[in-house]
């Protein structure tokens, strides 16, 4: 794994909102974006962040003590988080939904939604400029993926993308 560089940190990170009261980061490696994210949230802000390999958990939890780290799975994110950190505003993912099978894309992404706030979005990265997310999983539940940004620096360059629930 190739930890991403920095000029996607900030990029992830440029899409938080100053009024992001709880935000989640999946997949946070050992933090190469993770330090970014902190910088960006306002004092009140919540911030955990859930890795599955407990090796890259403890690194994190060594590098940035201050923040809780949740070792487990996304797919299980509703019974990680504790109550205090739901409803989530922003979900900030560097999972690899593109080398996922569709089935547990779709699962992660239930779990996010179940968690998150109506308007809330997921900041999610991928490697080609195309949604990182099946259309039918999407389409199932009543999602859309938006692409944002791109960190041209980032080595190969990164694309930054939305997921949030369509308006009814
Ligand atoms: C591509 S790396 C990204 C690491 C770092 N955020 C970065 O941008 O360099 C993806 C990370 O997601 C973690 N991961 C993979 N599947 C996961 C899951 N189901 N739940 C939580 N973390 C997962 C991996 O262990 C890995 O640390």
């Amino acid at each position: 794994m190739v930890p991403s560089g920095d000029d996607l940190a900030r990029a992830m990170a440029d899409r938080l909102h100053d009024d992001d009261q709880c935000v989640v980061e999946l997949g946070p490696g050992t933090g190469a974006i993770t330090g970014r994210l902190i910088e960006r949230l306002g004092p009140e802000a919540r911030f955990t962040a859930v890795e599955l390999n407990e090796r890259f958990a403890k690194t994190l939890s060594e590098r940035y003590p201050a923040i809780e780290v949740l070792t487990g799975d996304a797919r299980q994110l509703g019974e990680l988080l504790p109550e205090a950190f739901k409803p989530v505003d922003a979900v900030v993912s560097s999972l690899g939904f593109l080398a996922m099978p569709e089935s547990l894309c779709r699962e992660i992404l239930e779990a996010v939604f179940l968690v998150m706030n109506p308007q809330g979005r997921i900041i999610q990265f991928s490697y080609t400029p195309r949604s990182p997310i099946p259309q039918r999983v999407l389409e199932g539940l009543g999602a859309e993926c938006k692409r944002v940004s791109t960190a041209w620096k980032n080595l190969p360059p990164a694309f930054v993308f939305e997921i949030r629930r369509k308006p009814r």
